[in-house]
């Protein structure tokens, strides 16, 4: 069933918004490792460095146009040999979980990957969160390994687990502008 959110490319004007969604997890969950959340200016200058890689930073809206979930890719190391491997990251406001929303915008940012030149993805998941292994599994990913307590939050030790996707022709062939 098509989800009734479009995905569309961010804006700087839902740095914002974004920020008030990621800020709710900072705050209260384990899926992400920072413990202050960004304020939007500091979203925004992510959402540039992000573009002026060339890599996607995606948004779900409402019928009001308002952003109920984002999704970005990011360089996964910044070696330059590290190039056509990227990382993801998925957040859905709050008040929106289980809507589908996670598996529609983690498509389409496989998708823009995959048209970036992208190779593989990766995604570094606490282990505390079962709907992101979920989510991730869903989509083709498997686990490539796991990190034991290597995050401490919320009085907690976590575990990073890491899952790995190809995009595209993964490495089956070298990249088309690969100089030769
Ligand atoms: C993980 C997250 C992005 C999933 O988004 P979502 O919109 O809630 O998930 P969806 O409704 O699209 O569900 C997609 C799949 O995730 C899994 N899933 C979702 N919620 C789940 C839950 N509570 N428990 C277990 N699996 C779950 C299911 O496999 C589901 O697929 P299915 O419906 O075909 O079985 C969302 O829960 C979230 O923002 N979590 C906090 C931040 C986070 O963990 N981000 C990922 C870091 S990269």
């Amino acid at each position: 069933m098509p989800v009734p959110f479009p995905i569309e490319p961010a804006v700087a004007a839902d740095a914002p918004a974004i920020a008030a969604i990621y800020a709710h997890h900072v705050i209260h969950g384990t899926a992400t490792f920072e413990i202050v959340p960004p304020d939007a200016a500091e979203i925004a200058a992510r959402m540039t460095r992000v573009r002026q890689a060339g890599l996607p930073w995606l948004v779900a809206r409402d019928a009001a146009g308002g952003v109920v979930g984002y999704a970005y890719a990011s360089a996964f190391h910044a070696r330059a040999a590290y190039g056509r491997t990227c990382e993801d990251a998925i957040y859905i406001a709050h008040d929106r979980l289980g809507q589908g929303l996670g598996k529609a915008l983690l498509a389409a940012l496989l998708d823009a990957c995959t048209v970036a030149g992208q190779r593989q993805m990766i995604a570094l998941i606490a282990g505390t969160e079962p709907a992101s292994i979920a989510l991730h599994a869903r989509a083709g990913f498997v686990e490539a390994g796991r990190l034991a307590s290597v995050g401490r939050k919320h009085g907690r030790w976590l575990d990073v687990v890491y899952m790995q996707r190809a995009l595209g022709a993964g490495d089956a062939t070298p990249p088309g502008d690969e100089p030769v």
